[in-house]
């Protein structure tokens, strides 16, 4: 899997040191508070581990499972909901995890969906950031790394449903996906 990879991005340790940073800042923001965290399915999985991990306060966990992707490498411009939550927004603080803002489609769906369904307050925490992408007006509140307009996988990104499990942001081979 590995020599599938051109080269590393940001590193395993990066990563982890940049999660125990951010938890820090969590921490601190939400001391005596009781936030829902909202991981976006799927490729929020392995940094909303990370990230949570290092937060020393009480949090609710909750997932939602939003597609705009259908696997491949462009956004299909239509956000689908595939799961949602288990949990009521009304009146609560929500920290939205992502691995990934790009075109901020996912991201701007979910903030309206969260604002009409009556949330207190939302704060968006992202691992990456791809400014180059971005079609919608979204901006996060707290963005791990800034990324090139490349396609990025690993550490929860996928590419057909492949690399979500490298512990490390790379750039795949352009073999790899026919470029
Ligand atoms: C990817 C990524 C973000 C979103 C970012 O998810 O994990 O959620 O796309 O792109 P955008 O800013 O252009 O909306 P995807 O829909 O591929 O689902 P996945 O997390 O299950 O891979
Ligand atoms: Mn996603
Ligand atoms: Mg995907």
């Amino acid at each position: 899997m590995h020599n599938e990879i051109e080269k590393i991005l940001i590193s395993e340790e990066e990563i982890q040191s940049k999660c125990k940073e951010l938890g820090a800042q969590l921490t601190e923001e939400y001391e005596g508070r009781f936030p829902l965290a909202i991981g976006v399915l799927k490729g929020a999985m392995p940094f909303m581990g990370d990230l949570l991990k290092r937060v020393e306060t009480h949090l609710e966990m909750d997932f939602m499972d939003v597609s705009s992707y259908d696997g491949g490498m462009r956004s299909t411009g239509e956000v689908k909901i595939v799961k949602d939550l288990d949990t009521s927004v009304e009146g609560r603080d929500l920290i939205i995890v992502e691995d990934i803002i790009d075109s901020g489609l996912t991201l701007s769906y979910l903030v309206d969906l969260f604002k009409y369904r009556k949330a207190k307050s939302i704060k968006i925490v992202t691992l990456l950031d791809k400014p180059e992408g971005r079609t919608s007006h979204i901006k996060a509140d707290t963005v791990g790394f800034e990324v090139p307009d490349e396609f990025v996988v690993g550490y929860g990104l996928d590419y057909n449903e492949k690399y979500r499990n490298l512990p490390y942001i790379g750039i795949l081979k352009p073999e790899v996906y026919g470029g």
